[in-house]
């Protein structure tokens, strides 16, 4: 994909595709209930195919409308051993998600996934199953992962990294056991299993003290079904919002998005950096908050962040690091660690690109500097992407406000999450050609 300059502004409206999070979860949770939930607005994305196609595989019934699905639910121990392994593509909510779910199974299952999440950790959430009597085999805490169905133990357990995917994946292992587990969280991260578990009826109980999260699970209950409307994602705008705020005569409105205060730190970053952006009509759907934002071209400044930001808005770095390129001020965004292990090694390659595209950029340990100035000299307009999506859209953004035009590699990595974003940013104004 090229990313060229734009001269006239981002403007208009658009649709945001369903939050892949709550996608994700809407398809599992579901699945493990009793009776028929119909799902709105999910994100037809690849990884989220990815995960519908998993419990195809393990005889839930699933059917595809337009822009939803319909699933016929039996319960957590309903589900069958799949006739052979089971691939994930570049998933890492699914493969860390349905290894907890398969743990407590009656069979074995194989799990697989493509380059990318072959080389992400898994031990983070082998260990803490291990603890609770599962049987994940991994030849170096990586994919392919053999799950040898259990009987699970209950557990206490403090997590140690933060991560949504590996809480999710204990709370989803408890949910087959006979007993309370109890798992601990020091840092607040997104909560959609636990909202969405709540509604399904679970018996879940909760103790939150600032960053400090108590969450209680008895597995002795049985979910029942509940339809979901799943809203629009704040990960996903993010690229609209940065384009809209950086480029002059831009406004944007964007409806129905989720912007659950476990994971919009991209906003409360954006704030502090002085954007103009709106939120309005505020109201819960299925328990997650909703609003619909409104951007405006803003004169944005630098900004600090300190690392417990980056538990809110991980996955938003890349994407604010473009908008810190066109603030008036130099930009420090602490505590990235987690950055390194995603789809690629986002902080390195946010350097990268960032110092191919002109912009003084640098990491020391774990904190990304960024320098800004009025007009960057490109020494190199080949993006690498090492296949991420995220670095994909952000960089193609970073291509409107450029004189030459970036080529961005591996962009068909997009559609793991946003499969029609050329045409939805080209409608606004964007210039991307495929
Ligand atoms: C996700 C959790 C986050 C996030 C990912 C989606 C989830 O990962 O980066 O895109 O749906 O639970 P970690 O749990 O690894 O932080």
């Amino acid at each position: 994909m090229k990313s060229l300059k734009i001269t006239n502004g981002i403007k208009g409206t658009v649709n945001i595709p369903g939050d892949k999070s709550i996608s994700h979860r809407s398809v599992i949770i579901p699945s493990i209930s009793y009776g028929v939930s119909t799902i709105t607005n999910i994100l037809k994305s690849e990884d989220v195919l990815n995960t519908i196609n998993a419990f195809d595989l393990m005889g839930v019934k699933i059917e595809e409308k337009e822009n939803s699905i319909i699933i016929k639910g039996n319960g957590l121990k309903s589900l069958k051993k799949p006739i052979k392994e089971i691939y994930l593509g570049n998933s890492g909510t699914s493969a860390r998600l349905l290894t907890g779910l398969l743990a407590s199974q009656k069979f074995d299952t194989i799990i697989t996934g493509d380059k990318s999440l072959s080389s992400r950790p898994m031990k983070r959430i082998i260990d803490p199953l291990k603890k609770m009597g599962a049987e994940v085999e991994s030849e170096n805490g990586t994919l392919p992962l053999t799950i040898k169905g259990q009987n699970l133990n209950n557990i206490i357990y403090e997590i140690p990294v933060p991560s949504a995917q590996v809480k999710s994946s204990l709370i989803l292992a408890a949910l087959g056991t006979s007993g309370k587990t109890e798992i601990i969280e020091n840092n607040i991260t997104r909560d959609h299993t636990e909202i969405m578990l709540k509604s399904f009826e679970a018996d879940i109980d909760i103790t939150k003290k600032n960053n400090y999260k108590k969450i209680i699970i008895n597995g002795n209950k049985e979910l029942k079904s509940k339809n979901i409307e799943v809203p629009s994602d704040l990960s996903s705008s993010a690229f609209f919002i940065v384009a809209t705020l950086i480029n002059k005569n831009s406004i944007l409105k964007l409806k129905n998005i989720n912007i659950n205060p476990s994971r919009d730190g991209i906003l409360k970053a954006l704030n502090l950096m002085g954007a103009s952006i709106k939120i309005e009509n505020k109201k819960l759907i299925n328990e997650e908050l909703v609003a619909d934002i409104e951007i405006k071209s803003s004169e944005l400044n630098g900004c600090e962040l300190d690392a417990n930001m980056s538990k809110l808005m991980i996955d938003e770095y890349p994407i604010l690091s473009i908008a810190a390129c066109f603030a008036k001020s130099p930009s420090i965004f602490r505590g990235l660690e987690e950055l390194r292990i995603k789809e690629s090694d986002r902080l390195e390659l946010i350097r990268l690109n960032l110092n191919n595209c002109g912009v003084e950029c640098k990491i020391i340990k774990d904190d990304l500097f960024i320098k800004p100035t009025k007009n960057y000299v490109v020494n190199n307009n080949i993006i690498k992407t090492n296949y991420d999506h995220r670095i994909a859209m952000s960089f193609a953004v970073m291509g409107t406000m450029l004189d030459t035009e970036l080529i961005i590699s591996d962009s068909d990595s997009i559609n793991t999450s946003f499969p029609n974003f050329i045409k939805s940013f080209n409608s606004v104004g964007g210039k991307l050609i495929e």
